[in-house]
């Protein structure tokens, strides 16, 4: 499937965001920790949320999606787990592994295929392992897939992640939920749509604590019941939207999003030069007439509230248009700017190097110590991932023919071509629409020249 795009156009209008992602495929496998039906509005119908219902019923869940342009609706039931080994499914994400805790839970024995998702670095799971292996779990690394047991049930632990992971946290949450005794989770990940996820649990009974300084406590309950929950609105959705309307020297309304969950982003498209107001039942984001130069900035991203990793990537499009040199260091994933290669190709000016880039910039002449987060060292620093890049700008784009890599330099891509002189083709577009709901229809309400082709 592919996307041809011509640039040039500003942008204009409504878009209305979609549930979020990364709750929304969490909370589909949380639905199966009740034998009660569950039901999760503001469902958005993408790829991701596709494949989680495979997983979902294929281990008993009946499911019923109803759908409509201002949030469908999804309706998910599992009296009972009919199978827990789910080993073949046609087509893979990151989610699979987090069914382990549930499962583990309703029978005892889980089997789950070994992750997909984007290629963005190794992904390792380790932490998850680590975790579920202290509640009492045992697991099996095998050739295709993890084999979990526990025989006597999952009991409480104090567990250490090693990093705020977002999968892990919630892996251990689900897991820790029906668990017995109290479990803690010290350097736990405090992301908007984890937290999204834990107020689903509390309405269906559960008993968790989200304590200072990234400690959450879990005290076991013995059984869940159904809930009806409003996924939170989606903020990865909000920051490419609002890229799309500053680069394109635009004003967009992005209907639903929350100024809560945009804290660390705003700010940095206003030292850009976009603006936004804060409207009730939205935020509009725009270029001002005025703003006709761009500014470069230096970001860092971080766990929550730190500034997202998924935001970087459209943001690296807008500062291709800044006068002057823009850096981004990415201390999430070691390996996520594959995508620089493409802009590159457009016209854009970019380097990718292995050094610190954000972490020098922020250090005091001279104290040679790491301020950055939190005061722990970057931990790629010293190492060979090309985790920084230089932009230099502005740079004219041009159109090319571009295959996405992953879901967010999917995205890249989109916003490039939508700026860029001529006609772009972008093949890979399930890769988008596994995160961005009928993508190429929201846009064209906006103005933007796009069609796609099978
Ligand atoms: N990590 C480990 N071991 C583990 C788990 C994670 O080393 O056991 C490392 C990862 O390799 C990575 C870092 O920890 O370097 C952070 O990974 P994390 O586990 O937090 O990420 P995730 O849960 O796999 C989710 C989102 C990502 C988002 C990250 C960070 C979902 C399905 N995915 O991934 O979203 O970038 O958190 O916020 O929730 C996307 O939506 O495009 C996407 C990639």
């Amino acid at each position: 499937m592919k996307f041809i795009i011509s640039g040039g156009k500003r942008l204009e209008g409504e878009i209305r965001l979609a549930g979020a992602k990364n709750a929304a495929t969490k909370m589909m496998v949380a639905s199966i920790l009740t034998s009660e039906p569950c039901v999760l509005e503001n469902f958005p119908e993408i790829g991701d949320t596709e494949i989680t219902a495979e997983l979902c019923r294929s281990i008993g869940s009946k499911i019923e999606v109803e759908s409509s342009p201002d949030g469908s609706s999804l309706k998910i039931h599992t009296p009972e787990i009919k199978n827990s080994k789910v080993i073949s499914l046609s087509r893979r994400n990151r989610i699979p592994i987090l069914a382990l805790g549930p499962l583990l839970a309703r029978v005892g024995e889980a089997e789950v295929p070994i992750l997909g998702g984007d290629k963005i670095g190794p992904r390792p799971v380790d932490i998850h392992i680590n975790a579920l292996t202290a509640m009492g779990a045992t697991i099996e690394v095998r050739d295709n897939s993890y084999f979990a047991s526990a025989k006597n049930g999952l009991h409480g632990a104090e567990i250490v992640l090693r990093y705020p992971s977002v999968g892990a946290t919630e892996n251990t949450i689900l897991a820790a939920v029906l668990a017995s005794g109290r479990t803690a989770i010290h350097n736990a990940a405090i992301e908007p749509e984890v937290l999204d996820l834990i107020k689903m649990l509390q309405q269906m009974g559960a008993i968790i604590e989200v304590g200072a300084n990234r400690n959450i406590y879990i005290d076991g309950v013995k059984e869940l019941r159904g809930v009806t929950y409003r996924i939170m609105p989606d903020r990865n959705e909000a920051v490419s939207f609002a890229c799309l309307a500053v680069a394109t020297g635009g004003k967009v309304l992005v209907k639903e999003a929350r100024h809560d969950d945009l804290l660390n982003f705003v700010n940095v498209l206003r030292k850009i030069g976009g603006e936004y107001e804060i409207q009730e039942g939205g935020i509009l984001f725009y270029r001002p007439v005025e703003n006709k130069i761009l500014h470069p900035v230096n970001i860092e991203t971080d766990p929550h509230p730190g500034f997202m990793t998924d935001w970087q990537q459209p943001v690296a499009v807008l500062l291709t248009q800044a006068d002057g040199e823009s850096t981004i260091h990415e201390t999430v994933y070691e390996d996520r700017f594959a995508y620089v290669k493409d802009l590159n190709l457009m016209g854009a000016e970019i380097k990718v190097v292995s050094k610190c880039l954000g972490e020098k910039s922020r250090l005091p002449d001279g104290d040679g110590q790491a301020h950055h987060n939190g005061g722990q060292a970057c931990r790629f620093a010293g190492r060979e991932h090309n985790h920084s890049a230089a932009i230099k700008g502005p740079t004219r784009l041009k159109a090319a023919s571009l295959e996405v890599r992953d879901l967010r330099s999917g995205i890249a891509h989109i916003i490039a071509a939508l700026i860029a002189d001529g006609e772009s083709t972008i093949t890979g577009a399930e890769e988008i629409d596994r995160g961005y709901e009928r993508i190429d229809e929201r846009l064209r309400a906006l103005g933007a020249e796009i069609r796609r082709i099978a």
